[in-house]
Parts: C-alpha cells; structure tokens; sequence
C-alpha cells in the first residue's frame, strides 16, 4: 500500500503515530519559515507541515494537483483546531514527500462559475474538484441496496442481449450496422421489455437489472440518451403485488440511502384525475394550486374568447389561483408569466387579483357583474386567479408548468422533502395525427379489458394495467401488467392495425413464445438515475452520471459521435451520404 490511512482519517487518537498519507495537493500557504500543505484525496483533505529545511523545499516544489505520498507523526493542531473538516484537530509533520505524479496546471478554475462545455470536456477534473463525486457516491450505495433488496426476495440479476432486433417502442432506435449480415442493422435496447417477459416464458419467476437503454429522443433535463433501468418482471401477480414490492424497494432506498422517510403508503390518483388537477400526468404534490375548472363560470360570458373555449369541443378555460401575492406583482412580471405560457403555445395569460375586495383585471370592462363577483368569491384578498382560454392540452400543460413555476417562485413548499404517488389507470391507446392510427400508449404487450372494444367503448376511453411511480413530479418508474395469452395479443395487434406480417416480423419470438405456457406477469422499470437526481438533491440528471452526454447527444470529453474512417465503413457496407 502507497498509504496508511486515507487523508479524511486521522484523528486524535491517532497523536504520535507514524503515517503515510496520499493523495493531490490542494493547498500551499507559506507562515514565515513553515510551509503549510493540504493533501487531499476523495476521503477528506489533512493539513500538513514542513518545518525542516528539506521538507520546506521539497513542499514548495510541489504545484496544485501533484500527486504525493507523505510520511510524518499526526501532532494536535492546538488552538488552530478547526471543525471545518473531519481531520480538524490534527496535522501532519511531514517527515518525507514522495512526488508520485505530476500534475498540469487545472484548465479551469473550479472555484470560479466555469462554463458547462469545459467542465464536460475535462469531466475527470471536475468529479475530482465537485460534489459531483459525493452524488456517484450516493448512486453507487442505491445500487447496492437496491441489490440487496431484490436479492433478498429472490430475484436473479439476469443479463438480457444489447444487440438486438429494432421493435417498435415508442422513441427512435439507436442503430448499430452488421459486418456480416450486409444491410442488417442492430438496435440497442429501449428497454429489455421483451427479454424479460421471455424470462417469465422461461420460468424464472423473478427478474431484475440495472441496465443501460438507450433512445434517441430529444434530451431535457432529466433524459439522456443512454440511461439506467432498474428493470424488473414478476410472475404470478397482479399490480398490487408489483405496486407494493415496488414502492417498498424505493422506500428502503430512500431510507438506506439519506435516511429519508417516504409515506407508508403511497397515494394512488388516475390519469385523468391527474391531468384535470396538475395538468400532467406526473404531478408534483408537495404544493396545492390545483387547476380549476373555469368552463361554467364563462360558459354564458360576454368575453367571447372565454365563452367560446368553455363552449367548444375540445377547448377549455381553466385557472390557478395563488394566494396572497399581487402585492408583489408588477406589471411587467405579470407580462413575463404570460411569455411563458405563451412558450407552451397558450395565447394569452388572463389574471384577475383581488384589491381591498374588489376585483381588478385588465378585462374589467368585458366581464359582467356576476362574473366578478364570482371571481371575488374564489380568490381570498391579495390573490391572483390566473387564466388561459385554448384548446384543452395546450391550457393543461400551460396551467401545469405554470403551477409549477409560481410554486417555486412563492416557495409553497419545502424543497428537500418528498411526495411519492402512482398514477393509474392510463389511457390503454392514444390516437396518433400523423400517422392517423392508434398507438398503444404504454407498450403493446400492456394488458386492458379487450372486451371494452367489442362492447363498443370508445379506444380513446379504454384504461390500461399499466402503473406509474411520480416522486416530486418526477416519473421515476412506469410499468403494466402483460397480456400472457397469445390470442389476446394477437387482438392487440388488430386492434393497433398492426398486420400480421408486421406482427411476426418485429413481435414473432415474443408471440410464439406466448404460446408456450407464458404465466400471467407483470413488471416495472425505475429510471435510476431519476431515482439518484431525487435522492441527491439536483435537477439535473447530467450530475449523476459520471460521463453525460449533452444535450445534442455528444460526450464534450471524447468527442463522440464522431466520423469513422472509410475502411471502417466500408467493411460495415455503409456509405455516408453528404448532407446537402
Ligand atoms: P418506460 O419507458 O416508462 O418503461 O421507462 C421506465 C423509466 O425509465 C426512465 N426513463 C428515462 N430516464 C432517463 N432518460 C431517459 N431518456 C428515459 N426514458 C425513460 C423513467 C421511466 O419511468 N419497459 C418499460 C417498463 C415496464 O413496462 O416494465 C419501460 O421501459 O423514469
């Protein structure tokens, strides 16, 4: 071993003893004759000291970020005790310095706001000098007690094939072109979905996996193009099974992990409840301001805007009312709110505040008295009722962000607490423009009342099995119960106008496998770097993860994607098409 103990270890126990430290130099201050250094490492940081000449010199030779060992007695600090770091008490009286390596001077200054694009592209540095370290930490001990806690219930951590056939699975596949099978491609996993139901074919009873997917979608703040799945599939359940085990594995985590206390139970709302309320299906409880139905106090207004939208078909007016704050409002901050909701495609932001009872908006003059005074009635003195008029999925998402948003704003709510909920009863299909076809919303092995459909249900109004957790807003895991008879998936597959050409070309070896006694099954996947994003505290999902993509879905470190040589293509039978 380089060292006797770690540069966050010593202690005053330790007083007299004879030890070796290493680590990177991250302080150098000079008092008088006496050099002091700072050695730290990913432990902690230990001050040392050079008093002998030979030890000054060789101190001051050192620069930043050199890597050394260094040998010497721990002495009491005395009266310059500190408690600032957990070595506090003690120092180090540096007998021998041992250059191990030396270091470049940094590229940027990590004390300093450094631009995102350097910090990526020297990523090693930064989890070096950031608390980017502590958050791998954290995700490193999940995943040990998420081990721990499956295992523990007998499940087998089972491998499923990252080069697999491209199936349809709702975001675009990342490709990867055969050598041998000229022409051919592989798609990386979007999820191991079909592996792990052919787990429960295969009767291995209980699966997981911390495992990579991948997906080419458009990246936001808590999506990356390669991601991890806790991965699980269970058989001979039904949703509660799944929904308890489940919830009970995230509880332990957050228990084990930052001794947090989630709820005991975890609420469960419904879709469409969510979407009426919160304006999304993944609501963030920890505050009120729930979306208010406006459509029958307009719905006789002279305001032909509201009146219309209340009237309409598949148009709404709907609001939020936020408690004692138009004081603080200025008009141009009313005009800034409107921009965002406008950046979610609403046209206009429309609010009404209550002044010493009275209530004033820039529509004073189109309301009618009764509108007034219903609006007076709802909104307690010094509010603001705001309100949009559009078609109903741009007001809900608008309405939903922007809950968000004033929640944040007026700080309603206590940022480092939680609030665990599932969300059920999705819709089993959602009708596609584009395409001018129904899509399974979930995926198309999600089992549903097929029955509704011959019984003349509307599609759009039939539910599905599948089940969503939302911690904070956030969705950390979804899943579903599966359709285990083969007749009933090949239903599914006519219903989704997916022929049977189609269904044998992308589905066969699940369809087939179906057919020999598949059990009934059911499973869910964690996003656990959502999980780790919650858990340490950071909204962005780049800060969990050691080597992040960007959001053009490159690797500022080695530059990846990157062009390949012709040789290389060529061998895959690939020519590159010059962009125009
Ligand atoms: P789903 O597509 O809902 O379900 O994915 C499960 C969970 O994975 C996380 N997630 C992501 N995290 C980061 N970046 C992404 N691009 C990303 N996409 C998804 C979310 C999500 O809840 N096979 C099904 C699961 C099942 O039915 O058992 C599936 O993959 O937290």
């Amino acid at each position: 071993m380089l060292r006797s103990h770690s540069c966050g270890e010593l202690r005053l126990e330790n007083l007299n003893n004879e030890v070796t430290l290493a680590g990177w130099i991250t302080g150098k201050r000079e008092f008088g004759p006496i050099l002091f250094l700072v050695i730290s490492d990913r432990f902690g940081e230990t001050q040392i000291v050079c008093e002998s000449k030979t030890m000054v010199k060789q101190g001051a030779a050192l620069s930043l970020e050199d890597v050394v060992a260094v040998s010497g007695v721990v002495r009491d600090r005395g009266d310059n005790r500190t408690t600032k770091i957990t070595t506090g008490d003690i120092e180090l009286r540096a007998s021998s310095i041992t250059l191990l390596n030396k270091s470049k001077p940094m590229p940027y200054d990590h004390k300093k706001n450094a631009s995102d694009t350097i910090k990526l592209a020297y990523r090693y540095l930064d989890i070096r000098k950031s608390d980017i370290r502590d958050k791998l930490i954290v995700r490193s001990k999940a995943a040990s007690v998420v081990r721990e806690y499956l295992d523990a219930l007998g499940f087998n951590d089972i491998e499923t094939p990252m080069l697999n056939k491209s199936t349809p699975e709702g975001a675009r596949d990342f490709l990867v072109p055969s050598r041998l099978a000229s022409g051919s491609f592989y798609a990386l996993p979007q999820s191991p979905q079909i592996f792990k139901q052919l787990l429960m074919v295969a009767g291995m009873d209980r699966y997981y996996q911390l495992t990579k997917c991948f997906r080419d979608e458009d990246l936001r703040a808590d999506r990356q193009p390669e991601f991890t799945q806790i991965d699980i599939e269970m058989s001979f359940v039904d949703e509660d099974d799944i929904m308890q085990m489940a919830e009970d594995m995230v509880r332990t985590v957050f228990k084990k992990v930052i001794d947090a206390d989630l709820p005991s139970h975890f609420p469960t709302i419904s879709y469409a409840e969510s979407m009426e309320k919160y304006g999304t299906d993944a609501p963030d409880t920890r505050f009120g301001l729930e979306i208010q139905n406006l459509a029958p106090l307009f719905a006789n207004s002279e305001f032909n805007a509201f009146k219309s939208a209340a009237t309409a078909k598949g148009m709404a007016v709907k609001g939020i009312i936020l408690p004692d704050a138009f004081a603080s409002y200025s008009k141009n901050q009313l005009k800034k709110l409107e921009k965002e909701v406008q950046g979610d495609g609403a046209k206009a932001l429309s609010w009404f505040a209550k002044v010493e009872g009275e209530i004033t908006t820039p529509l004073l003059k189109f309301l009618s008295e009764s509108e007034l005074e219903t609006i007076a009635n709802m909104v307690d003195e010094n509010g603001i009722m705001f309100a949009i008029a559009d078609k109903e999925s741009t007001v809900l998402t608008a309405l939903g962000n922007l809950r968000k948003k004033l929640a944040l704003t007026h700080n309603l709510y206590d940022t480092n607490s939680f609030s665990a909920l599932w969300v059920t009863e999705f819709p089993a299909f959602e009708y596609d423009e584009d395409s001018d076809r129904w899509s399974a919303t979930h995926h198309p092995f999600t089992d549903f009342d097929v029955d509704a459909v011959e019984r003349g249900e509307e599609m759009g109004k039939i539910t599905s099995r599948a089940y969503d957790m939302v911690i904070n807003g956030h969705e950390v895991g979804g899943g579903s119960i599966r359709i285990h008879a083969a007749e009933k998936q090949k239903k599914v597959f006519q219903l989704l106008n997916i022929s049977d050409e189609e269904a044998e070309e992308k589905f066969g070896f699940l369809f087939n496998a179906l057919q020999f006694g598949a059990p009934p099954h059911g499973g869910i996947a964690f996003g656990f770097d959502r999980l780790i994003m919650l858990l340490t505290g950071t909204s962005s999902i780049r800060d969990v993860i050691a080597f992040p993509k960007t959001t053009s879905a490159s690797c500022m470190m080695s530059g990846a994607p990157a062009p390949v040589r012709t040789l290389q293509l060529s061998e895959l039978h690939i020519a590159v098409k010059k962009e125009d």
